[in-house]
């Protein structure tokens, strides 16, 4: 049956990363997949990962399945971490998370269930935004419809024009909402403008999405969580997909969360149970090891301080490497024209350049980036830093 198929062109990114594998040049340079590297171009297990899981060891006694919601403690622990220990929705009992094989699991989850409440319903993601968001919600039935977001010309974000387009939003749409470090552009809402989009939600009357993968590597945990929790506490309906993948760094582990606000205490509880009855259709039960690895480090004082700390360091890395590379660009080029980086949250930047720069980088130089010129800013470190912005500088 499956000569019906068609051959599918190589998935971009992954064809970066082989590219990469096989060049030999000393030189190379990987700013294309979006994982967290550190000074060594390494991506480390963090440290109080590592304790969470000899304690873990220890305690386990069983690997009988965890129910569809996933580890009681990583729920608990995600929904104080998202929304804030005393956010009063929280308080009031009107929130619901399930664990999930990571964000996109999430995504999904909330795609399926989203289709099952409104079959076809149409959702509004930014222009651009991560690639698999279409897929991830597309193929579960939902229309994926464009708002204005990223403004090539300036670097930042189209607040007129973005606004402008949710306010006509028809009642009964969704609207995707990256919560902080914006994927691909590192264009971020400020809290004027996620009060903005708040107040349109509930007169427009749509319900927003917020897919929130990069908690913490922006200005801050709190911060990054302005906008969720301004919507939380602003909004009858709200989805939130939440992915440990990063600020974890437990990629391979699968871990994330969806959690669901709802206007009442009955309608939170029918969400709850399709919510499980969707990810049993699916894949039964969430994985159990990194959830339970979080639910450990957020439910003890000392780890969750130690991950606080090594979270604020890989931020603070890439921050300062945002800063080193406009001064290196200013120094070289003695122009403005890469100030926009610092500006910018998260891991990724564009950095505004055409396809074929981008294709000499990677055939002259050996610097990887995806076609659109988006960079994995935590790619960069003391060792390649000049040799990149050398090369960019020649290219331009
Ligand atoms: C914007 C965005 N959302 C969600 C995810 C999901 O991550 P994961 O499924 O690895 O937790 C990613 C990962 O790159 C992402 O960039």
């Amino acid at each position: 049956m499956f000569e019906t198929l068609k051959a599918l062109n190589p998935d971009p990114i992954l064809g970066l990363m082989a590219a990469y594998r096989q060049d030999q040049n000393p030189k190379r340079v990987d700013l294309g997949v979006g994982v967290y590297k550190d000074e060594a171009g390494h991506t480390p297990i963090l440290d109080c990962v590592k304790r969470a899981d000899t304690l873990h060891r220890a305690a386990e006694t069983t690997k009988t399945y965890v129910g569809p919601p996933g580890d009681p403690d990583f729920d608990a622990g995600i929904e104080k971490l998202v929304f804030g220990a005393d956010h009063p929705t929280l308080k009031a009992g009107l929130i619901r998370t399930v664990q999930a094989p990571g964000g996109c699991g999430a995504l999904r989850i909330a795609a399926e269930l989203i289709n099952r409440a409104k079959p076809g319903a149409a959702i509004w993601v930014s222009d651009p935004t991560w690639a698999n968001h279409v897929p991830l919600l597309g193929d579960a039935g939902l229309e994926i419809k464009l708002y204005p977001y990223y403004d090539a010309a300036s670097q930042g974000l189209k607040a007129d024009a973005m606004l402008g387009a949710l306010a006509q939003i028809p009642a009964g749409d969704l609207v995707l909402l990256h919560g902080c470090c914006h994927n691909p552009c590192g264009v971020d809402l400020k809290p004027a403008e996620w009060d903005a989009v708040a107040k349109l939600a509930v007169d427009r009357g749509f319900t927003p999405f917020v897919d929130l993968a990069y908690l913490g590597l922006g200005t801050g945990l709190d911060e990054d969580a302005y906008g969720v929790r301004k919507l939380a506490a602003t909004v009858p309906e709200l989805i939130v997909a939440s992915s440990c993948s990063k600020n974890f760094g437990l990629y391979r582990e699968r871990v994330g969360a969806l959690s669901l606000v709802s206007p009442n205490a009955a309608q939170t509880d029918i969400v709850f149970g399709q919510i499980q009855n969707v990810a049993r259709g699916i894949y039964s039960m969430p994985p159990n090891y990194g959830g339970a690895l979080v639910g450990r480090i957020l439910s003890d004082a000392t780890l969750t301080a130690d991950w606080k700390r090594e979270l604020n360091a890989m931020r603070d890395r890439i921050n300062g490497l945002r800063g080193q590379l406009a001064t290196k660009f200013r120094e070289r080029l003695g122009t403005h024209r890469f100030d926009f980086i610092p500006q910018q949250l998260g891991m990724f930047s564009f950095l505004g350049l055409t396809k074929e720069q981008v294709a000499q980088l990677k055939n002259e130089y050996s610097i990887y980036m995806v076609d659109s010129s988006r960079i994995n800013v935590a790619g960069v470190n003391q060792q390649n830093i000049d040799y990149f912005c050398d090369a960019v500088c020649q290219v331009l």
